[in-house]
């Protein structure tokens, strides 16, 4: 049973072949548009949120509490719908020295100006993220902790009933993979359940952003097995980590460059941290031969538009 949740997103999301894109990559690429799931709620992320917002509201919650980089779409979009709900929000970012970043641009923009209180915090310190926002609720009082990406039994819920969309866009489409960026893992567990739960046998494959893949399994596995409900036997799932380069949030020259491309052949943005960073993933796996002509592949657009006015485009542009 799906816990409570409130709307937040602009829902169904469209789904569309992106046809210049599959001409020039040869294969057939469909895209699933969750980037225009809101403007400041845009993204992945505010489908975990509708469930995760119930929850706080459900147990009186007036704060809401949660983590991320500084750069984190997922805290953006939680500071955003707190907003909106009027909830206070505490945000812990990580930052390489736990000071703030010299440069407020980006998703870290909007967090301070939907008046999220940004707490930073080094990487040893976020390593006890959990522990520490226990810590800050307890003190806080009547406050709702939700995990790095909102990950877990309760968020993943978002992307149970975002397969249940897809699932009635694709008619009889069949593809081949449902490609996705996955770092904290609940879209992968989510859309993996969500497919399973309605028999339909198609591949989620997600594409690590930052994560060897045997954490990620670690983390899908560790949010499935959570959950209330025992997930359907068939619930599967497949991982890459052949395309995180030098790691989380760094693109090479050569995926800037595949980003640039994608964008001038779909006039879609893209971030190279996330879907930036999972598109050419794709292109290197139809340069392998993984997919073919005559695949349809769906490449699911988690959103995270605003990161891109945090990079440095140059070797995009030249
Ligand atoms: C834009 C975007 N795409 C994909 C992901 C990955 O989703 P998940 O953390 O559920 O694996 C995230 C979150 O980290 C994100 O912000």
């Amino acid at each position: 049973m799906p816990p409570p949740r409130i709307g937040l997103a602009r829902l169904p999301t469209p789904f569309e072949r992106a046809d210049r894109l599959s001409e020039a990559w040869e294969v057939s690429i469909w895209v699933k548009r969750d980037d225009l799931t809101g403007f400041g709620l845009s993204g992945n992320k505010v489908r975990k949120l509708e469930y995760h917002l119930a929850a706080a509201r459900e147990a009186g919650a007036s704060t809401v509490i949660t983590c991320g980089a500084v750069q984190s779409n997922h805290c953006r979009a939680t500071a955003v719908a707190s907003a909106r709900l009027g909830l206070r929000c505490v945000l812990y970012l990580r930052s390489p020295d736990g000071r703030p970043p010299s440069e407020v641009v980006g998703n870290h923009l909007l967090q301070r100006l939907a008046g999220a209180e940004c707490r930073f915090v080094d990487p040893e310190g976020y390593a006890r993220r959990d522990e520490v926002m226990r810590e800050a609720a307890a003190s806080l009082g009547s406050a709702w902790v939700i995990p790095e990406g909102a990950s877990d039994e309760i968020g993943m819920w978002g992307l149970v009933t975002a397969a249940e969309e897809l699932a009635g866009q694709l008619g009889a489409l069949r593809p081949a993979a449902i490609w996705h960026a996955a770092s904290s893992g609940g879209t992968t567990a989510g859309l993996a359940w969500g497919f399973a739960r309605l028999g339909l046998d198609v591949p989620v494959v997600g594409c690590s952003v930052g994560e060897p893949v045997a954490e990620l399994d670690r983390r899908i596995r560790r949010i499935l097995a959570a959950a209330e409900d025992e997930p359907p036997a068939a619930t599967a799932w497949e991982l890459t980590d052949a395309y995180v380069g030098d790691g989380y949030g760094l693109a090479s020259d050569e995926q800037l460059a595949a980003v640039g491309e994608a964008t001038r052949l779909t006039g879609l943005v893209f971030d190279p941290t996330y879907t930036g960073k999972a598109l050419a993933g794709l292109r290197g796996e139809i340069e392998r031969g993984r997919f073919r002509p005559g695949d349809d592949v769906v490449f699911w657009h988690t959103g995270g538009g605003f990161a891109a006015f945090a990079w440095d485009w140059d070797p995009a542009l030249r």
